[in-house]
């Protein structure tokens, strides 16, 4: 986008400049649009599962700037002739259970003749303009949860690999498809969040860097209490890792600082790029304690608390 002329509006509240997970468009004094569009490729066999995921990690973006999803459309490229089209209607119906799993409707969409196959949603969400969950807020002082494992980047690439056990691939289908609905709501619940989006692509520390970048804070996380999908160390360890994960640590490496006593294979795992994430929050420390009860409450088992926001400036992950 360098080099072309943005207008800006001061209705426009998040535009893309400080990439955040969302636009963010007020409407009134009371409510404000929030919309995204994300669409990828199949990382599981299984249509249905594969649509599943793929919806839940279109709308989880919605849930990382504090909001609701309304309204969901379809973005199709399928490879017609070379796949059938029942896939095709079983994909859309397990993005069609999460739609309504959130509460949100399908209101349409789009498809193109594609050779390689992707789905995905344009969602569009509401939030009252006091209440939306920037990557700018996070305060010194800040606990920083993770609601959802990393490795799930490992994992698919081990899937592809045909090297995941039948359980594996169940339980990394049953995270990726795991709504951020709950967890949000258990964060807007607890009250204090000064900052939160989701972790995706970039992984875990490139999504951190981004509330560092923009929050200008320093953030200290604690290797051992950052939740990791099981088996992904153990393939860490081989070296199975997937391309995105050496791209994010290429990129983001000069903004870590770790101790030597942090294995390198646990670092890679950091760099992971996720598929349907977690929420990565940075709260107030005084609502910790009614934030992890509420997340225990609510099933969100693998909510943790990674670290803390030790200072302002240098925009630095130790
Ligand atoms: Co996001
Ligand atoms: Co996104």
């Amino acid at each position: 986008m360098c080099g072309l002329t943005i207008k800006k509006d001061p209705n426009l509240l998040i535009g893309f400049e400080s990439a955040e997970d969302a636009g963010v468009y007020k409407l009134t004094e009371e409510i404000a649009l929030v919309q995204t569009v994300d669409f990828i490729t199949p990382m599981v066999d299984d249509p249905y599962h594969f649509g599943q995921i793929a919806a839940a990690n279109s709308l989880s973006d919605v849930y990382a700037m504090g909001g609701r999803p309304v309204t969901a459309m379809n973005v199709i490229g399928f490879p017609v002739g070379s796949l059938d089209i029942s896939v095709l209607k079983t994909v859309i119906r397990g993005g069609l259970d999460k739609i309504y799993e959130s509460g949100a409707l399908l209101v349409g969409g789009h498809s193109v003749d594609d050779k390689e196959f992707k789905y995905g949603l344009s969602v569009t969400g509401v939030v009252r303009p006091d209440q939306i969950w920037s990557n700018s807020g996070a305060r010194d002082g800040d606990k920083v949860i993770l609601t959802k494992p990393v490795g799930l980047g490992v994992m698919n690439t081990a899937i592809k690999a045909k090297m995941a056990s039948d359980g594996q691939i169940k339980e990394a289908i049953g995270i990726m498809s795991r709504l951020n609905n709950i967890s949000s709501e258990a964060m807007r619940e607890a009250g204090g969040v000064h900052a939160c989006t989701d972790v995706t692509g970039f992984g875990l520390i490139g999504h951190l860097y981004n509330i560092c970048k923009h929050s200008n804070v320093t953030v200290r996380l604690y290797a051992d209490n950052i939740p990791v999908v099981s088996g992904s160390l153990d393939y860490c360890q081989m070296g199975l890792l997937p391309a995105g994960a050496h791209a994010n640590r290429r990129f983001y490496q000069s903004h870590l600082e770790s101790k030597s006593g942090v294995p390198g294979f646990l670092l890679d795992l950091f760099y992971d790029p996720q598929t349907s994430g977690g929420l990565l929050a940075c709260i107030d420390p005084d609502r910790l304690d009614i934030l992890m009860d509420k997340m225990s409450e609510k099933g969100e088992s693998w909510c943790a608390q990674i670290g803390e926001v030790t200072g302002p400036g240098q925009k630095i992950i130790l």
